[in-house]
């Protein structure tokens, strides 16, 4: 079974607890990033909490180990259950952000290699590889790669194991739900469901990936 993640980058409070509601009994986890948090607040975590589902933050953590630190505790303090950090901070960075989650009893995810073309202009093959493994020494609980690029899915998977992948790419981005599924944990999808005329119908229609 892959999980469903609902990336809920919506610009207000209102128009996210319509989406959450519409779309919470076909979805598994919501994460939301700057562009919720910057139009309606960090508070909008603790509404979003009432669906009683997993909450990432998509906050792409990228600073030095203090300030990771004091970013992961606000998240968690907020009622989130998850966060996102970048990779390429390195291990005093990444470990921060993963000490702070745990603490919390919450989950901590690497992003290895993003899902856009210019992704790979600094951080495609190689580079991906190395940040999968700092995830791993780091103790996180997963990554974040890229469902446009399933061969390279599968080239990660090779050194994280059993951990969680968190993959984003499917629908706008042009990514295969059928191919990508069987070989992540957790399908990230956005755009193609919440700007869908019927959101509800469009997070049903992913249903398949989680029987
Ligand atoms: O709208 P769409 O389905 O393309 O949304 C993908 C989501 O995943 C966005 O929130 C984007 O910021 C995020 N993301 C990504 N690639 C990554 C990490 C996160 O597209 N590597």
């Amino acid at each position: 079974m892959t999980e469903l993640m609902l990336a809920l980058d919506v610009l207000t409070r209102a128009e996210a607890m319509d989406i959450a509601e519409k779309t919470h009994p076909y979805i598994d986890a919501i994460k939301i990033g700057y562009p919720l948090v910057l139009g309606s607040g960090l508070s909008v975590a603790r509404d979003l909490s009432e669906f009683d589902l997993p909450l990432i933050a998509d906050f792409k953590v990228a600073d030095i180990p203090n300030t990771n630190r004091l970013i992961a505790e606000h998240v968690f303090e907020a009622g989130f259950s998850g966060i996102i950090t970048q990779g390429f901070t390195g291990r005093d960075s990444v470990s921060a952000c993963v000490d702070v989650a745990h603490s919390a009893g919450g989950k901590c995810y690497v992003v290895t290699e993003m899902s856009h073309p210019g992704a790979l202009d600094f951080m495609g093959e190689g580079i991906a590889e190395r940040l999968a493994a700092l995830a791993v020494e780091c103790n996180a609980d997963g990554i974040i790669a890229p469902a446009t690029r399933p061969e390279r899915v599968k080239a990660l998977r090779e050194i994280i194991g059993k951990k969680k992948i968190l993959s984003p790419g499917v629908g706008a981005q042009g990514g295969s739900a059928e191919e990508i599924a069987p070989l992540i944990d957790s399908m990230i999808v956005g755009r193609s469901i919440y700007n869908s005329e019927d959101p509800a119908k469009a997070a049903q229609s992913y249903s398949f990936i989680r029987n």
